[in-house]
């Protein structure tokens, strides 16, 4: 089954939306199988924005990642990868549609509230970057005869 990694920002966090965030994802009948909340260290946040390092931002973003705790979780789920893409919207929240995370709560690029793994070999990096294997739980939804035809 496909997987994603999603991390609740530290701006996501400060400002009381990992309920909400794992609401979403929960209610369109996603599974999640890794949660841990952590304080990122400057390697780990280096590490996962590597491909941004030649980018003007990227220090700041850096910064700003170690700056306070996050939420880094797994999310399983045919098509997950895309679909939790679209389910947080856009990276500048100002263009992000309503009705997406970034759309509904966000003001600016650099307080964005959330990331998601932008391709699946992507997210199979971005997981093992973030989680050992033990960390993840594999289960099934009971629901998912109704979830899945
Ligand atoms: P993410 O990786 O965090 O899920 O965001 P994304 O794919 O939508 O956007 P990406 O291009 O990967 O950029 C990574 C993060 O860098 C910050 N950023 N700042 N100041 C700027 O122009 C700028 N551009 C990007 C954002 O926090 C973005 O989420
Ligand atoms: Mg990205």
């Amino acid at each position: 089954m496909e997987r994603t990694f999603l991390m609740i920002k530290p701006d996501g966090v400060q400002r009381n939306l990992v309920g909400e965030v794992i609401k979403r994802l929960e209610a369109k009948g996603f599974t999640l199988v890794g949660l841990k909340m952590m304080k990122v260290s400057r390697e780990l946040a280096e590490k996962h924005y590597d491909v941004h390092k030649e980018r003007p931002f990227f220090q700041g973003l850096v910064e700003f990642i170690i700056s306070a705790p996050v939420v880094a979780m797994v999310w399983e789920g045919d098509g997950v990868v895309a679909s939790a893409r679209k389910i947080i919207g856009a990276t500048n929240p100002l263009t992000a549609e309503p009705g997406t995370i970034r759309g509904d709560y966000g003001v600016s690029i650099g307080r964005n509230l959330i990331h998601g793994s932008d391709a699946i070999e992507t997210a199979q990096r971005e997981v093992a970057l973030w989680f050992k294997e033990e960390e993840l739980v594999s289960w099934e939804l009971a629901i998912g005869p109704w979830l899945y035809e």
